[in-house]
């Protein structure tokens, strides 16, 4: 049997995703051709070795990709269901020979895909009970085990597969569900708020996202990012020639400069947290959020590259590179993930900080 990785992201970035998994993969010197389901956000890889899909996996982590949300190994073709006994017809294409921890049931990000959500909901319950009765669903609380995955590409067709309980999204199909607050002033408030549950492990939110730490917004109006900062007790310098809205004002913890980010400098090197939602040109960004951390501006920096229409993996690797470069060449250990989240669009999340000492703080 031909075996495939399977990889979704925002529909309309499979080329990305497809240049990227190819890319990396061959350094772990695995190799396979793409097949890419234009605006459906589904990329297939398929390999030219059948076990190198567990292999890759375990050797390359979900975090290192940037513009997968998720992916599994597939351990069918498309199967075609009937009309009737879906389960039965699921759980003999299944076997017996493997166990796993968990069930997703999955579809394209799409609008036809939308439509068949209600449909995996009701399916779910008695092909979890099935799976069960089979022992091929184990019982909840195994974090560490395998995944089953099955992708819904019609009420009719699915493809099974897994993935790694220690290198998969906690999401199906890797999209958290946010709710949107209703007091924040713009939805671009989800993007910061997916981008800590994202790069920062709950574990650390106590001391990295805790109330009376100092943050800086670069290109904060009218708020939507500093009403995440705001809602989790820091205190905020917000850098935007436009208006802030007034309800974070009155918080009493918001202080507005109507400067050029590019400007802005930290009065005292008291700031932790410096995010940036600037439309700018992204290698500029990228450079000011090194200058920042190499001169222990922050300690941390949460930032948006704007993508460019064309060429916008390329693009991704040159910012990203000199940021390295940048940090290679003062020597500094570091920590960097890149995501296209998915409630960016024509941007990409990129969360930064050191892991020794800022090597031109004053
Ligand atoms: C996408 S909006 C930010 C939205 C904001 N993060 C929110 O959640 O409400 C981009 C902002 O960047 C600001 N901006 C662009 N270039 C800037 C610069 N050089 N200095 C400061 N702000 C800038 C714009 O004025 C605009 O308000």
């Amino acid at each position: 049997m031909k075996t495939s990785i399977v990889l979704y992201c925002r529909p309309g970035f499979e080329k990305e995703c497809g240049a990227e998994i190819q890319e990396k993969a061959a350094w772990n010197e695995i190799y396979g051709y793409l097949e890419i389901v234009k605006k459906q956000g589904l990329v297939f890889f398929h390999l030219h070795n059948e076990e190198d899909g567990e292999t890759l996996m375990e050797k390359l982590p979900l975090k290192r990709l940037i513009f997968t949300r998720q992916w599994f190994v597939t351990l069918t073709e498309k199967i075609e269901l009937p009309d009737y006994n879906r389960v039965e017809a699921i759980v003999e294409a299944l076997g017996s020979d493997w166990q796993y921890a968990d069930l997703r049931m999955e579809t394209p990000d799409t609008n036809d895909g939308k439509a068949l959500t209600k449909f995996c909901r009701k399916l779910a319950v008695p092909l979890r009970q099935a799976l069960r009765k089979q022992k091929i669903l184990t019982e909840q609380g195994d974090d560490d085990g395998a995944v089953l995955h099955a992708l819904f590409l019609s009420g009719k067709e699915v493809i099974l597969g897994f993935s790694l309980g220690t290198n998969t999204s906690q999401h199906v199909m890797g999209i958290p569900r946010l709710k949107f607050p209703s007091q924040a002033p713009s939805r671009s408030t989800l993007k910061l708020d997916e981008a800590f549950l994202y790069f920062v492990p709950k574990k650390d939110w106590e001391s990295r996202l805790t109330s009376g730490l100092n943050a800086v917004d670069l290109g904060a109006a009218p708020g939507g990012w500093t009403y995440q900062l705001v809602r989790r007790g820091m205190m905020v310098s917000a850098v935007d020639n436009g208006p802030m809205a007034e309800s974070l004002m009155e918080t009493g913890q918001v202080k507005h400069y109507q400067i050029d980010g590019f400007k802005f400098k930290p009065a005292k090197q008291n700031v932790y947290w410096l995010v940036c939602d600037m439309v700018e040109k992204p290698h500029r960004v990228a450079y000011l959020m090194t200058d920042w951390l190499i001169h222990g501006f922050c300690k941390e920096a949460m930032f948006n590259l704007k993508l460019p229409m064309k060429g916008r993996y390329q693009q991704v690797q040159k910012d990203l590179q000199m940021i390295k470069d940048r940090f290679a060449e003062h020597d500094v250990r570091y920590e960097m993930y890149a995501k296209h989240l998915y409630y960016d669009r024509e941007e990409i999340t990129v969360h930064a900080r050191l892991l020794s000492p800022a090597p031109l703080a004053r």
